[in-house]
């Protein structure tokens, strides 16, 4: 249970990471200017003072979790100011590469010329995603990666990402944690992982995803700063598996899986490849087993955000987000064969529960 001292700890430590990312966020909508398309949008869009509305709800919302006992005070609200500093320069020296890319619509770089000893992979996933260096395809596209996405959301990914730990902490709590295990599918650097780990170091971990540079990101991050002392108290917490491969192919057994995880992954998945991966889940799922998916809003759950929703593909090169907010999700993992238990909207994303009949 969370004490007074914790309680300010949390308030001070996001308001300095809110004003940290969302400060970086002017800073880079500032500088790409000249480089961002003019709106083709009709929806409407929130002005800055309802997006930080949002955010202070969002975090009203993840401490009264934390408080509840739902999930523990994160150790990374703040990083150490070394490791800040270096990020957001590492980022902003970036930062002209990406916007000349978005001015040119050059999206295609990981696809002409990948980076030295990339594997065959597939055409779809080849795109500089973002516009960002390398796409998905390098070591300094991963260590960028988790900054990147905090500064698009404000300071808020990583309090959106906890929303998902709500359904795996009420599944684990009736169970004994070494017998449950969780696939984080296209866990990428790893925040996920990081964030059940800390909370549940007993369960048993894998975490897939299709770029090998990223695995060896989350291999880096996950389980880095828990502390000595925690380390001590609980234990080293199990290894993570990590596995390079496709959501549409996922290698492994039939209903071997209690929980599968998957984050911001669908809206960058062509429709057929959606699909596929959903049909995947499901088989590795255990009947009685549970699917918590995390992505983007759609375009029929908040219509104040409608504009923000059209324009985001257009400015981030994301080729198939259009598509996957008109997606009918409950349809998609219907059809695959799981029901859906619960469906909440978390600031800029949605989070679903699936479960597989027993
Ligand atoms: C937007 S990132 C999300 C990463 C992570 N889940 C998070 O919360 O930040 C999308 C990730 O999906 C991976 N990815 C894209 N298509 C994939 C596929 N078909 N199979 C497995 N991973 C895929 C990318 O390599 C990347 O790491």
């Amino acid at each position: 249970m969370a004490n007074p001292v914790e309680r300010l700890a949390y308030a001070a430590a996001q308001t300095a990471r809110v004003g940290w990312y969302f400060g970086q966020y002017f800073v880079s909508a500032r500088l790409a200017r000249g480089s961002m398309p003019r709106p083709k949008i009709s929806g409407a869009t929130p002005r800055t003072q309802a997006i930080l509305a949002e955010l202070r709800a969002l975090m009203l919302r993840d401490w009264r979790n934390i408080e509840a006992g739902l999930y523990r005070l994160p150790h990374n609200l703040v990083e150490p100011p070394h490791r800040a500093l270096a990020d957001a320069r590492a980022y902003f020296r970036d930062l002209p590469k990406v916007n000349d890319r978005r001015r040119a619509r050059g999206n295609a770089e990981v696809f002409r010329t990948p980076p030295a000893g990339t594997p065959k992979l597939p055409r779809y996933y080849l795109q500089n995603f973002h516009y960002q260096t390398d796409g998905y395809l390098s070591d300094r596209s991963a260590r960028l990666y988790e900054h990147q996405v905090e500064v698009l959301f404000g300071g808020g990914a990583d309090a959106m990402r906890r929303q998902a730990l709500v359904p795996i902490h009420h599944y684990v709590k009736h169970r004994v944690p070494e017998n449950v295990r969780l696939l984080d599918l296209a866990c990428g650097t790893g925040p996920m992982l990081a964030a059940v780990r800390d909370n549940h170091p007993r369960l048993e971990l894998t975490g897939i995803d299709l770029s090998a540079p990223y695995l060896a990101e989350a291999r880096r991050r996950v389980g880095r700063g828990r502390g000595p002392l925690r380390a001590l108290r609980e234990g080293r917490g199990r290894p993570v598996r990590y596995v390079q491969a496709a959501a549409e192919a996922i290698p492994l057994p039939d209903a071997s899986q209690d929980l599968v995880t998957c984050v911001y992954l669908f809206h960058e998945l062509p429709r057929k490849v959606r699909a596929q991966a959903a049909a995947e889940i499901a088989r590795v799922l255990k009947p009685g087993g549970q699917f918590v998916f995390l992505d983007s809003l759609q375009a029929h759950d908040r219509p104040d955000f409608a504009g923000l929703l059209e324009y985001f593909p257009q400015a981030f090169h994301e080729p198939y987000y259009a598509d996957y907010v008109k997606c009918d999700l409950a349809g998609l993992f219907g059809k695959a064969g799981l029901d859906l238990a619960a469906s909440d909207l978390v600031f800029m994303s949605k989070l679903l529960v699936f479960e597989k009949p027993s």
